[in-house]
């Protein structure tokens, strides 16, 4: 925001430092918070450092980066818009009357709008890759956070300013699958209920109910495990026979396949995620059996077949580690099938070599971080320089008060049954409370604040963190929720309503700002390095913490400073377009969140 003036700056420390023969270290700046006024700040530290490196300067260096930076001051004169330079402690600090910082702020976030703290254009792409759960089997509130943190990363390094695409992977072979098609075949052949979702999570329970056919069990009778047996003989055969292409196996599968297919792409739906790319394990799987050749000539991996032994990676080794790290992972099998580790390195050459991807990121579960650890390694051995840039943002588990979660067992929480919990319970407080809206408007307001509290509530918790997911909690309007969020933006829209149109084009700050106005000022023009800290450390809770602290500020404000009875106009005008530009950042922090904005609630 303040880009012109540091670059005078700038220019100005640069030719002080030429004509000085002095060794000038990057210069960063870093904001000075308000302390009766606002500023930003640079320090000399380091060229004082490079030039006691270099054997000049003679002098401790922080003598000498006062030095330099009392010298800069006295160069600089004076700049437009600036109001006071101090040479502190090696730091040059540079500051502005508070009521050209405040418009400053204010006007540029209303001539930008929507794209208030988009970062500039960088000359590298993303890829997100996420929402990519099993097919045959339900989604649940897990697979929701993993969607949720996903496409808040793409949205955010996206607005960074990162050419974006947003993949996903889903399994979609293996033995689970298997199991699904095998007693669909059994017991449930030509049936199929009605709905996109309950199609879905019927394949779930189908899961179930063969899992324990197949399992042993305690006391069993020799005519139960004969039984067991038989139907673990029959799946097998299936397997086999997907195995080799047999076309009505094949049919089965995809016919299933889609179901859950269908079921996964109602729920982006829901969630506004529109997905660029679709890779499918299955996809990977023969060309994954080439790269294997691959790997043992370019001997990365050693075949050890020939001794009766499998295709292995010994990473640590390869690596040159001498404490174990990666340690030694199976590519192929002996039988000549391949692994969920082998499947992802096919991929990821996919995305580096189709795809042309410089940062790839993996939204996934953190128990897979090692196997993840273990792809990114091979692909280093493998010579990808893009390895470096592959990155594992993993997660932790949600599950509900009641207690965890077992797919196997059929105790899974699904998330359209929380999500449709959510809008019911808003709806019901709606409709008591907000009688006047009419009915259609009032269920799409629900729609908004319930997903807002859902949304929300897996992006306030540290990835790596376990969730415990209390819907009462998320729906709450205190607190750190989305609908507190949501509801920041709808007090500052009401403001706005009330006052009608403004006729004025910039605002003048010249009068003494009550702390609350400092404090909203200070949050809304921290919104664009926010932006950029989330994007590049990828934590999509920096900014779900902001969003919650920009909303705070806001409803203190709105408490403590009645804008609408101000009885000035020059301050009233102020103050009105101090709330737009409020709304307009929570705005922008909310579409960062996969969170809707409602006008009203
Ligand atoms: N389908 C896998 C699962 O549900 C997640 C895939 C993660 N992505 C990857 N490239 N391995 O566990």
């Amino acid at each position: 925001m303040f880009t012109q003036e540091q670059q005078i700056i700038e220019t100005k420390i640069k030719e002080f430092c030429a004509a000085n023969d002095i060794p000038l270290a990057e210069l960063k700046w870093q904001p000075i918070p308000f302390s009766g006024e606002w500023g930003f700040a640079t320090s000399f530290f380091q060229t004082a450092a490079n030039e006691a490196r270099a054997g000049k300067g003679g002098k401790p260096v922080p003598q000498r980066a006062q030095e330099m930076a009392e010298q800069v001051k006295g160069q600089i004169g004076s700049v437009d818009g600036i109001s006071r330079i101090d040479a502190v402690k090696g730091y040059l600090n540079l500051y502005f009357s508070t009521s050209a910082y405040a418009s400053r702020v204010v006007d540029e976030v209303l001539a930008s709008g929507l794209d208030f703290g988009r970062g500039a254009k960088k000359n590298e792409r993303v890829m997100v890759e996420y929402a990519q759960p099993n097919t045959h089997h339900s989604f649940h509130i897990g697979h929701a956070r993993n969607t949720i943190l996903g496409e808040v990363l793409a949205r955010l390094v996206e607005f960074a300013g990162f050419e974006t695409i947003r993949a996903s992977y889903p399994g979609d072979l293996g033995l689970g699958v298997i199991t699904v098609m095998w007693i669909y075949e059994k017991l449930y052949k030509g049936q199929e209920p009605e709905g996109v979702h309950e199609r879905g999570q019927w394949l779930a329970k189908l899961y179930v109910e063969a899992t324990a056919m197949l399992e042993k069990q305690e006391n069993e009778t020799p005519e139960q495990t004969a039984q067991r047996e038989a139907y673990d003989a029959e799946r097998r055969e299936m397997y086999r026979k997907w195995d080799t292409g047999d076309k009505y196996v094949r049919e089965l599968w995809k016919a299933t396949r889609e179901w859950s297919l269908e079921e996964l792409r109602d729920v982006l739906k829901m969630l506004d995620v529109k997905m660029d790319v679709w890779f499918y394990e299955s996809d990977v799987d023969e060309p994954s059996k080439v790269i294997v050749d691959e790997l043992i000539a370019r001997d990365i991996a050693t075949d050890e077949r020939p001794q009766g032994g499998a295709v292995i990676v010994k990473i640590d080794e390869k690596l040159g580690l001498t404490k174990e790290k990666y340690r030694t992972n199976v590519i192929l099998r002996r039988d000549g099938t391949t692994l969920y580790l082998t499947k992802d390195l096919a991929l990821a050459k996919v995305k580096f070599e189709k795809y042309h991807v410089d940062r790839s990121i993996y939204v996934v579960d953190v128990r897979q971080s090692l196997h993840l650890q273990q792809a990114f390694a091979i692909l280093k051995l493998w010579g990808f320089p893009q390895a470096e840039k592959c990155y594992h943002l993993g997660y932790g588990f949600v599950s509900l008060p009641e207690g965890a979660m077992s797919a196997r067992r059929g105790r899974v929480v699904l998330f359209k049954d929380v999500a449709d919990e959510a809008v019911k319970r808003v709806l019901l407080v709606e409709t008591e409370k907000s009688a006047d809206i009419p009915p259609e408007e009032r269920g799409k307001i629900a729609y908004q604040i319930g997903m807002g509290a859902l949304v929300y509530s897996m992006l306030s918790v540290d990835n790596n963190k376990d969730i415990v997911f209390d819907i009462n909690e998320a729906l709450s309007f205190d607190g750190r929720t989305g609908p507190y969020i949501q509801n920041a933006y709808v007090r500052a829209n009401s403001i706005l309503k009330k006052a009608g149109t403004l006729n004025v084009q910039r605002s003048t700050f010249n009068y003494e700002l009550t702390k609350h106005e400092i404090e909203l000022i200070e949050l809304i023009s921290r919104f664009p390095q926010t932006v950029e800290q989330a994007a590049n450390e990828y934590r999509p809770l920096v900014m779900a913490a902001y969003a919650y602290d920009l909303a705070n500020t806001f409803h203190s404000f709105y408490h403590a400073v009645n804008v609408l009875q101000t009885e000035d106009e020059k301050i009233r005008n102020a103050r009105l377009l101090l709330v737009m530009a409020a709304k307009q950042t929570i705005e922008n922090a909310l579409r960062l969140l996969d969170i809707q904005a409602p006008e009203v609630m």
